[in-house]
């Protein structure tokens, strides 16, 4: 297609580089030899030219555009692919606004310069350079005098290119703090309504907007400047050759026919000149935009992890001296954990908000890899295992349920296509699903809105209970899977997670101490630290900080 393209180009190019010299061959012939063929040759001449010259247009734009589009597609896929493949901790320092942006805005960027900016600088460069080679052939003493300006327009060229890379990353960036500000005061509409703050919002709005004006007003100035700037160089260029061949046609060096053709050759180079100088901001701003997509492209994916593989472990979990860290500044999150869950047991894990658990149950998936240390299953490290067979072991109910905007079907089976409908059915009655989904209009097939918008806390965690319950994982992480829930739905969700709970390893956090009690250990976590260990009543026995925590929830 791109070879399609640029025949494309060329025969353009030749028509347009052929004209001149198609005109002196007329002028001489009509007005100095007198010919009468011209009267008819010429008219015809005309029509085929631009015939062969839109032909070449067509097929420039058509296949350079489909060139474009291509590679748009390609890279856009690509990048998706990799934000799947980053590991969780590369989210932690980027914010997902700016990837959106690059996805979309910078992307198309890339675009246009491989497009609109390609086609142009093949295609003028090729008609320059046949100009250049009739101008040459015509007279090459007046071409170099039309050459001497070149430097200057190289030095122009490369000077507005500085300008224009750096304005186009500091537009990019801008566009990414653009879809920043609006994706959080969308997705919180609420928030922002609750607390009257939709002027603050638009405050915040106004200065990323502002940056981006600002940003671009330089960059449309350096343009606006380089194009006088080229003109009047190419007229400084002009001057000379007009100074050289008057007085070459007063000595009869030249004849008028050879002096026009050089002249409407010179002129006709003015034009794509001009695009040339143009498409060096397209140009700049690709390459920017290139830079910020290929800086993802060449981020790490997420470590694949071993070799062994695993259709379904035992389930035996050990957490063997690990310490852990998110930010070197910010210290160690989990220090020196050292326990043991065999196959079924329930393990949980109370603390402090902010004392590490969430952090530890998420090395288990390998959503981050310990700094020291080990986690083990089924007596070897995660590690060892292909990341995706040990993905499969593990099944994670949470505080926030992330659901995506599609059916509670489809919810439920996230990730497991193969699903058969009665296994869901089976899930979503288990996990007192099928309750409220009765009542919706489609049922099962009733869409749960953007992130489960249209359902409530309660009805979103059912989901997620039976999400969990269709994977049939030996390992189940349940992270404050019921602190939002109202008694009733809590009454449910006991029923269900009691099913789930059966023949697996679980961890369990909870506020409700309540419903921890039956757990084979009892894990307390303070800053990091395992502070006390061991089942309900040896830790109530023990009077430390378990038995404190008990006494003030049920006030005895
Ligand atoms: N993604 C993260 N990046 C950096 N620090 C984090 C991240 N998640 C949690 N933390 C920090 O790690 C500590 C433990 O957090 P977390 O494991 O969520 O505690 P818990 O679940 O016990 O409330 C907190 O100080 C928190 O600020
Ligand atoms: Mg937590």
């Amino acid at each position: 297609m791109f070879l399609l393209g640029v025949a494309g180009m060329m025969l353009f190019a030749a028509v347009d580089a052929a004209f001149p010299w198609l005109a002196k061959g007329f002028l001489d012939a009509a007005f100095t030899e007198r010919d009468a063929r011209v009267l008819g040759l010429v008219p015809a001449g005309i029509v085929v030219l631009f015939l062969v010259r839109g032909v070449g247009d067509y097929l420039s734009v058509f296949a350079l555009g489909s060139v474009g589009r291509q590679v748009i597609k390609a890279i856009r896929r690509d990048v998706f692919a990799r934000y799947l493949e980053l590991p969780a901790g590369f989210f932690d320092r980027h914010g997902v606004a700016p990837l959106l942006s690059r996805l979309t805005y910078n992307i198309e960027l890339v675009a246009e310069a491989a497009t609109t900016a390609i086609t142009s600088l093949i295609r003028d460069t090729l008609t320059i350079l046949g100009l250049l080679g009739g101008l040459l052939w015509l007279n090459w003493r007046l071409t170099a005098f039309a050459l001497a300006v070149s430097p200057l327009i190289v030095g122009l060229i490369r000077v507005t290119s500085r300008l224009l890379r750096r304005y186009s990353t500091r537009i990019q960036s801008s566009m990414g703090d653009v879809t920043r500000v609006a994706k959080e005061s969308l997705e919180s509409q609420r928030m922002v309504k609750m607390f009257n703050a939709e002027r603050q919002q638009s405050a915040a709005f106004e200065r990323v907007n502002e940056h981006n004006r600002a940003s671009y007003m330089k960059l449309i100035t350096v343009r606006a400047v380089s194009n006088p700037v080229v003109q009047l160089i190419a007229a400084l260029g002009l001057a000379a050759v007009m100074f050289v061949a008057i007085r070459d046609i007063a000595a009869d060096h030249l004849t008028v026919g050879e002096f026009t053709a050089f002249l409407a050759a010179l002129l006709l180079m003015t034009t794509p000149l001009r695009r040339l100088v143009n498409i060096v901001s397209p140009l700049q701003q690709g390459i920017a935009a290139g830079e910020s997509v290929f800086e993802i492209l060449d981020s790490p994916a997420e470590d694949a992890g071993g070799s062994r593989r695993v259709a379904r472990a035992r389930g035996e979990i050990e957490f063997r001296d690990v310490t852990f860290t998110y930010a070197a500044e910010k210290g160690e999150v989990l220090r020196d954990i050292r326990f043991r869950a065999e196959p079924g047991q329930t393990v949980a894990i109370v603390g402090r908000s902010g004392s590490g658990k969430s952090t530890l149950v998420s090395l288990l998936p390998r959503l981050h890899d310990p700094d020291r240390g080990a986690v083990l299953l089924d007596g070897h490290d995660l590690r060892e295992y292909r990341l995706a067979d040990l993905r499969r072991q593990v099944s994670v109910v949470s505080q926030d349920v992330m659901l995506i905007e599609d059916s509670i079907r489809n919810n439920i089976a996230f990730g497991m296509p193969q699903a058969e409908p009665q296994a869901i059915e089976q899930a979503a009655r288990a996990a007192h699903v099928l309750d409220f989904a009765r009542e919706l209009p489609g049922g099962l097939d009733a869409t749960v809105g953007e992130r489960g918008a249209l359902l409530s806390g309660g009805q979103r965690q059912r989901v997620a209970i039976a999400r969990a319950l269709l994977k049939d994982a030996p390992i189940l992480i349940l992270d404050e899977a019921m602190s939002a829930l109202d008694a009733e739905s809590e009454r449910f969700i006991q029923e269900a997670l009691a099913g789930l709970l059966r023949g697996r390893t679980t961890l369990v956090i909870a506020h409700r101490l309540s419903t921890i009690e039956h757990a084979d250990r009892i894990i307390v976590l303070d800053e990091g630290r395992i502070v006390e260990s061991g089942t309900h009543a040896a830790l109530i026995a023990a009077g430390g900080v378990y038995a404190a925590l008990h006494r003030m929830q049920f006030n005895v």
